[in-house]
């Protein structure tokens, strides 16, 4: 599937490369090289390149689950979502490269290629498996290999925790989210079959996605939720309207998707950029012509935030969500690990509070095109 026509992303990467290489090597002279981990790691995949553990021991909390604060987004690796499929041959490497900088914390799913995602994290992991914290999600069905629909009966969750714990090569999945609410099926149904699994030790925490506060609510007295993963970023806010607010009240962790709204906050567009019909983005509001050229506008002002610390908006937008709450952990999705490098770079900026407070009163003023209205965060996605 091609991902965009006319967008700009190679010449723009190649315009950054400098001031990333500069803030990648600030990250790696500040933190120290990781032992454990980095070792494991580059053995088992025969690797030479090591930049080194940016992470250096930080962490973050999801309920009572200690991760990396930056984890990894797998699922452009192969779902086609916003490039071609990669390999295993290639991706195998950005995995096993993201443990050697210190990132503990990956993120998949059944519904990711379908199947082919879990089969790449399974394998990177497989030789470090209890030294990192492995997420996954179900409640698709699938026909004939292509999802088709809903279904998050008892049943089904099982069947699909089997398939999966072959694909990603384990006994257990670290964090269990269901991906996404099936109408039919009561939450606490979901709720009390992910509990059991966790009892038979098949599965360790409980996550949803895209879901309402009340969902939340109602799932989290039947077995504790872990963590609500929904797309968060300085441009798609509509889960501060009492998503975050709920999970900080019930001592659950948020993971952001989306951290860089899908590589606009990462530079990679312009108001040139045009997508097919096959692509993804043509499907994202956000990415029409008309919104492109509106959101352009927050862009620019993230832009001269960037400048100013001498940092790239990819860095800034991170650092941004990490700045919002303690308990948000960010898993922006790569192919690249000079991308990677880049985002990690947000571990070394913090912004006072009165910045903050700043920021925050000039994009609310900024006119945004394509996004969740504020109430969509009330329902079901
Ligand atoms: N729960 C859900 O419903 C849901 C939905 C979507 C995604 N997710 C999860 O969340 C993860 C992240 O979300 P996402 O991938 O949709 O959005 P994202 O992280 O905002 O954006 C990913 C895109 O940004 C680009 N990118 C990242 N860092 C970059 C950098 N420093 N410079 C230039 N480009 C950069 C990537 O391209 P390159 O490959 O070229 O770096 C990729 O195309 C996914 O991998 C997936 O695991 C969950």
């Amino acid at each position: 599937m091609s991902a965009n026509d006319k967008s700009t992303p190679i010449p723009h990467d190649n315009a950054g490369t400098s001031r990333r290489s500069f803030m990648r090597n600030l990250a790696i002279a500040g933190a120290g090289i990781g032992a454990g981990l980095v070792s494991q790691s580059s053995l088992a995949s025969g690797s030479t390149v090591c930049a080194g553990n940016v992470v250096s021991g930080q962490s973050r909390k999801l309920g009572d689950l200690t991760v990396s604060p930056i984890g990894l987004g797998c699922m452009s690796m192969s779902s086609g979502s916003y490039n071609p499929p990669r390999s295993a041959k290639e991706m195998v490497p950005v995995i096993r490269g993201a443990i050697d900088r210190g990132v503990t914390f990956f993120d998949t799913a059944e519904v990711y290629g379908p199947f082919t995602n879990e089969l790449i994290v399974g394998e990177a992991l497989k030789p470090v498996r209890d030294q990192v914290v492995l997420a996954s999600k179900l409640g698709f069905k699938f026909d004939n290999g292509q999802r088709a629909g809903r279904d998050s009966r008892p049943v089904a969750i099982r069947k699909a925790v089997e398939g999966m714990l072959k694909r990603l090569q384990t006994d257990r999945i670290d964090l269990l989210y269901l991906h996404r609410v099936d109408p039919n099926v009561p939450v606490e149904d979901v709720a009390g079959t992910m509990g059991e699994l966790i009892k038979e030790g098949k599965a360790r925490h409980f996550g949803l996605s895209e879901v309402s506060p009340t969902t939340l609510r109602k799932a989290h007295k039947e077995y504790p939720v872990t963590a609500v993963q929904s797309e968060y970023s300085i441009m798609e806010r509509s889960v501060e309207n009492q998503v975050l607010d709920t999970c900080k009240a019930l001592g659950v962790g948020f993971v952001p998707w989306g951290s860089v709204c899908r590589g606009f906050l990462a530079d990679k567009f312009n108001e040139y950029s045009r997508f097919s019909d096959d692509s993804r983005f043509a499907s994202v509001p956000y990415f029409t012509p008309e919104a492109i050229k509106t959101n352009l506008v927050i862009l620019d002002q993230i832009r001269v935030w960037s400048d100013e610390r001498g940092i790239t908006p990819a860095q800034f937008s991170i650092a941004w969500l990490l700045a919002q709450h303690p308990f948000i952990v960010p898993i922006p999705g790569t192919t690249k690990l000079h991308h990677l490098d880049e985002d990690l770079g947000a571990l070394s900026v913090t912004f006072s509070a009165s910045e903050l407070a700043h920021f925050r009163t000039v994009i609310e003023n900024i006119e945004l095109a394509g996004f969740r209205a504020k109430d969509a965060a009330l329902t079901d996605k």
